[in-house]
C-alpha cells in the first residue's frame, strides 16, 4: 500500500494543487512515530508518571544510547528521501521488485554484523533472487522512450540501489541493539524517531529551505499525503517489531507477498502492462524468496 499511494501521490496531481515537498513528509512521519511511540508506551505503562520517568532514564540521562541510534537513523532517513526519488523515477512494481536487492544486502549484514551463517540452498536462492532482479530491470531499462511525467529510470535504478545497501546495514544494526538489551521497543524507536526527525529536518532544510519559506511546509498536503505520511511512520514501527520478534531476512518474505499484490493492483488500477520478461522475473524473485525461507 505504502509504495502504491506513494508512487500515486508524488505522480499524480491535479494542475490546481502543487506537489508536496517530498522532504517535509519524510520528516512529518519522523514525528508521527515519536507520538505514536509516545501513545504506546503510555498503554504500556498505564501511567504519565512512569512514562516520564523512563523517558528521563532511558533518554536524557542516557545520550550514549540515543547517539548509537545515529548511524540506522541517519541511514533511514537518507533512505526514505531515495526512495521518493525512486518512485518518482521508476514504476511501482518494477521498484517494488528491485528494491528486493535489499534481501542480498541484508544477508550479508546478517552475516557481518550478527554472526549468521548461510548454507548452500540459501546462497542458490540468493543469486536466483539476483537473476530475476535482472529480468525486472531490464524490461524497466528497454521501457525508457515509453516513460512520461519526464521519469528517469536510470536515476530511480541508482537510488533504488544505495537504499538496498542503507536497508540492509541500518536494519542488522537495529536488530543488533534490539536483541542485545533489555530497553523497551518504543523507548528505542523513541531514541531512533529523535534522531531520524533531526536528521530529516536538516535534510529538509538544506535541500528546501527557499520553497518551504515562500509556500509553507505543508504546500501540496492533501488527505493522501498525509495518509501516506502516517503509513510511512506505521510502517516503520512494524518494521521494528517484525526485527524484535522475527529478523530481518524474515522480513524479506513479508515484503515478497506484497511484490504480488503490487504487482496486480498495478495492472487493475494504472496503466502498468507487464511483460513477460517481468512476470518470469518477478516469478522468480518469489520462488528464490520461498527457496530461502525452506533451507534450513
Ligand atoms: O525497506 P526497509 O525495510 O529497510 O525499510 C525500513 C523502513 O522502516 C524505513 O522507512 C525506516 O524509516 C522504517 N523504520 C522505522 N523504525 C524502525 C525501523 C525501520 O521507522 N525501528
Amino acid at each position: 500500500m505504502l509504495v502504491l499511494l506513494m508512487r500515486y501521490s508524488r505522480t499524480s496531481t491535479s494542475p490546481d494543487q502543487p506537489i508536496y515537498i517530498a522532504s517535509t513528509a519524510v520528516f512529518m512521519a519522523e514525528l508521527i512515530k515519536i507520538i505514536t511511540c509516545l501513545f504506546m508506551l503510555h498503554h504500556q505503562e498505564k501511567s504519565y508518571k512512569k512514562c516520564i520517568h523512563l523517558i528521563y532514564s532511558e533518554i536524557v540521562q542516557k545520550p550514549y544510547e540515543v547517539g548509537k541510534m545515529l548511524i540506522p537513523s541517519g541511514l533511514y532517513a537518507l533512505q526514505n528521501n531515495l526512495l521518493y526519488i525512486a518512485l518518482s523515477n521508476l514504476e511501482a512494481a518494477t521498484f517494488q521488485v528491485t528494491y528486493q536487492l535489499k534481501i542480498l544486502s541484508t544477508a550479508a549484514f546478517s552475516i557481518s554484523l550478527l554472526g549468521r551463517s548461510l548454507n548452500r540452498e540459501k546462497w542458490l536462492a540468493l543469486v536466483l533472487l539476483m537473476v530475476g532482479v535482472t529480468l525486472v530491470q531490464t524490461e524497466s531499462v528497454t521501457t525508457v522512450e515509453t516513460l512520461d511525467n519526464g521519469q528517469k529510470p536510470m536515476i530511480g535504478l541508482l537510488a533504488v540501489l544505495t537504499s538496498c545497501i542503507s536497508s540492509g546495514f541500518a536494519g542488522c544494526y537495529f536488530e543488533k541493539i534490539l536483541k542485545t538489551s533489555t530497553t523497551s521497543m518504543w523507548i528505542r524507536n523513541i531514541q531512533l524517531g529523535i534522531c531520524g526527525a533531526t536528521f530529516s529536518f536538516l535534510g529538509m532544510m538544506l535541500s528546501d529551505f527557499g520553497q518551504i519559506k515562500s509556500h509553507g511546509i505543508f504546500t501540496g498536503y492533501n488527505a493522501l499525503t498525509w495518509f501516506v505520511v502516517t503509513n510511512q511512520a506505521l510502517g516503520g514501527l512494524l518494521v521494528a517489531m517484525v526485527v524484535k520478534y522475527a529478523d530481518n531476512i524474515l522480513k524479506g518474505f513479508a515484503t515478497s507477498i506484497s511484490i504480488i499484490l503490487s504487482g496486480i493492483i498495478s495492472f487493475c488500477l494504472l496503466d502498468f502492462q507487464p511483460s513477460w520478461l517481468f512476470l518470469t522475473g518477478t516469478a522468480i524473485v518469489i520462488a528464490a524468496t520461498f527457496l530461502y525461507g525452506a533451507a534450513s
